[in-house]
């Protein structure tokens, strides 16, 4: 499968320049919050107009779409749907300097060592940092690459609101966006020609195998739920134990139930409850409400829904046992993706042709290739992730590994530009 490298041709992706990149988007976030930059921050604009100004000199045609997406554009030797490499600069609170940076960058670069060399294309090039990967605080997370794929409208842009009641259409527009105009922002299917997305692999089977890169094979999607839990507000001196209706005691025992669900049904499921809200949350008062968040994943959809079946019967259990009342109300349910069969030999293949070592591997963390799925083939490689921490300030990826990635996405992209009907 290997063949002839076409890349050979194009000055290689450099592991200097790429760390470069990533020590420089890291100085443009807060000293006391070092690495986080929640979408629609202040952060989150400096790195804009930073990505902006590295596109032009990359030769690129910079706009931002009526989602905010920051678009580069290289034409190519025709006109037609654009091969698209994207990911995103936003990060999670108190996150790293590479999820979704390092897809952003890696196409930056190939950029460069196509312009670096004069090389058209046949067709064009986009180069894309997606809105909000991220989750928001508008209770939604992938917002650019939902836009783009139709699934998110102006009209819910303007109802969905923030905990101040700041809508997330206002939060577009102070990022270069036009909520007025959000369908401008949407493409059909087709209107993309293949999407491909490198991103830190967050676990650490490359990690601890030794192997730099890795070629993705289905991703997870996650199912989320905010759980509202409803006991009775009571004195914590002067309540016998046998009447409470301890909303926190309760919520307890169903974050206990997520892990443990995810671990019985196994099949590469994972569940997390990663945010509680405690009402009063004083140390006097029997709490007497309580929202959680639980965020389910998988890649075989029968797991998924067992997991959730399981779930839901644990709320009524605790319901009845404890008498509260909890409300489940999901947030999102996506569907895991496979990838194309082609999509994966054609990023073997372009791994072989430039002699970086891969393995084929699932992703457990969702990704804004999950959107595009639905305008076009997509595909997704991996890097190396150093002991698999990620959403963490310690997240690390080694600069020869990007190059490597780097190298198979620009050898990757050439063959599909190849290859376009
Ligand atoms: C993205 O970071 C995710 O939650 O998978
Ligand atoms: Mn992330
Ligand atoms: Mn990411």
């Amino acid at each position: 499968m290997a063949g002839l490298a076409l890349s050979t041709s194009l000055p290689v992706p450099s592991a200097e320049r790429l760390a470069a990149d990533v020590e420089a988007l890291a100085r443009l976030t807060r000293p006391d919050r070092p690495y986080t930059r929640r979408a629609f921050s202040e952060e989150d604009r400096a790195a804009r107009a930073w990505l902006a100004e590295r596109m032009a000199e990359a030769g690129l045609e910079v706009h931002a779409d009526a989602a905010a997406n920051v678009i580069g554009r290289r034409p190519g030797r025709t006109a037609g749907p654009p091969l698209v490499i994207g990911s995103h600069l936003d990060t999670v609170q108190e996150g790293g300097r590479f999820d979704g940076i390092a897809g952003v960058l890696a196409g930056l670069e190939v950029a460069r060592c196509l312009h670096a060399a004069g090389h058209r294309l046949a067709g064009p090039l986009e180069v894309i940092d997606f809105t909000c990967e991220e989750p928001s605080d508008f209770g939604l997370s992938t917002i650019g690459s939902r836009v783009m794929s139709g699934k998110l409208d102006a009209a819910t842009a303007t109802r969905l609101r923030d905990s101040s009641g700041r809508s997330l259409a206002d939060a577009l527009a102070a990022v270069g966006g036009r909520p007025d105009r959000l369908d401008e922002a949407r493409r059909a299917p087709g209107a993309i020609a293949r999407y491909l997305e490198l991103h830190i692999e967050q676990s650490a089977s490359l990690d601890q195998a030794g192997i730099p890169v890795g070629v993705v094979t289905a991703i997870a999607a996650p199912s989320r739920f905010r759980v509202t839990v409803r006991g009775r507000q009571d004195h914590a001196g002067g309540t016998a134990m046998a009447i409470r209706r301890d909303a926190l005691a309760a919520a307890a025992e169903l974050v206990l139930a997520v892990e443990r669900i995810a671990r019985e049904v196994g099949r590469a499921m994972v569940g997390t409850v990663g945010a509680l809200d405690v009402r009063p949350n004083m140390v006097n008062i029997v709490p007497g409400e309580v929202t959680l968040l639980a965020d389910f994943r998988g890649i075989e959809p029968a797991a998924i829904a067992e997991t959730i079946g399981r779930f839901e019967a644990t709320v009524a259990d605790v319901e009845t046992r404890r008498g509260v009342a909890i409300d489940v109300a999901p947030i999102v349910r996506e569907e895991p993706l496979p990838i194309d069969a082609d999509m994966v030999e054609h990023a073997a293949a372009a791994a072989e042709a430039v002699g970086v070592p891969y393995r084929r591997l699932t992703s457990g963390a969702s990704h804004d290739a999950n959107h595009v799925a639905r305008l076009c083939p997509v595909g997704l490689l991996f890097v190396a992730c150093r002991d698999g921490r990620s959403h963490c300030p310690e997240e690390w990826a080694e600069p020869a590994h990007l190059a490597a990635g780097t190298r198979v996405l620009l050898e990757l992209l050439l063959r599909l530009d190849t290859a376009r009907p």
